[in-house]
């Protein structure tokens, strides 16, 4: 059985203030962390100090660089993220997608470095508007898990985050009949790619998640979580989003 991860993609944002929030989002993750594993990725500023605050949430990073060390200025290993307290690493995110120009194959050198690193990779893949309007989104999807994915990556050391890009940040969400059918394309991949443990890599969904549609998306099948932005930086909202497999499992 696949255990739902909810994680919180603070994005740029969260100052030494915001650990206040961190304190009330563990005191509600304890009640249901028989059901749900809950994760919170702030800046790397923070990393740290979240990982001190913290029992049973895990923390996680946003970004990594591909190599171990050298001169990269202004850049973060995965070794130094987990060594500052991350055990999780997103990558190939739709904002790094576009902003910095990141393609399939540097996000699979990424997830790579998470996984030499001890991290889970969290590998995010997602279609455009225009694409979706195309009818092309499960394709597109499809050839970047395919893409992304490292060759040596064993099923516990990746999770997919499905994040359909005109999602992110939007209020829109696809429908979960959409949901559905691009999560279950993602698991026949894996199960082509693993085999039957494909069955355990866990897919989340992501793109505007909030307290009033979390319990929808969450029930469709294939879907084992959720990866949250917005909603994921004040404690009642993320609170109310983790809490809603307190119901569901
Ligand atoms: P959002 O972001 O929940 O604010 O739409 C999700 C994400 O980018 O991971």
């Amino acid at each position: 059985m696949r255990k739902p991860l909810v994680a919180g993609n603070w994005k740029m944002n969260g100052l030494k203030s915001a650990l206040e929030e961190i304190n009330l989002m563990e005191i509600a993750g304890d009640a249901v962390s028989d059901k749900v594993d809950v994760m919170i990725c702030p800046p790397a500023t923070l990393i740290q100090a979240v990982r001190q605050r913290v029992r049973r949430t895990t923390v996680g990073a946003q970004d990594c660089h591909v190599k171990e060390s050298g001169a990269h200025t202004g850049d973060l290993s995965a070794e130094m993220l987990v060594d500052a307290g991350a055990s999780a690493i997103i990558v190939g995110h739709s904002e790094r997608r576009q902003d910095h120009g990141e393609t399939d194959d540097l996000v699979r050198a990424k997830a790579s470095a998470a996984i030499r690193a001890g991290a889970l990779a969290i590998i995010c893949v997602g279609e455009t508007r225009e694409i979706r309007e195309a009818g092309r989104a499960e394709e597109v999807v499809l050839s970047q898990v395919a893409g992304s994915l490292p060759r040596e990556a064993g099923a516990n050391d990746i999770v997919i985050a499905y994040e359909p890009v005109w999602a992110i940040g939007t209020g829109l969400t696809p429908t979960p009949d959409d949901v559905a059918d691009m999560h279950s394309a993602i698991r026949t991949h894996l199960l082509n790619h693993y085999g039957t443990t494909g069955e355990n890599v866990r897919i989340v969904y992501g793109g505007s998640v909030k307290p009033g549609n979390a319990a929808e998306l969450m029930a469709v099948d294939h879907v084992d979580g959720a990866l949250v932005g917005g909603a994921s930086l004040k404690a009642d909202d993320f609170a109310a989003i983790f809490s809603v497999y307190r119901d569901i499992a």
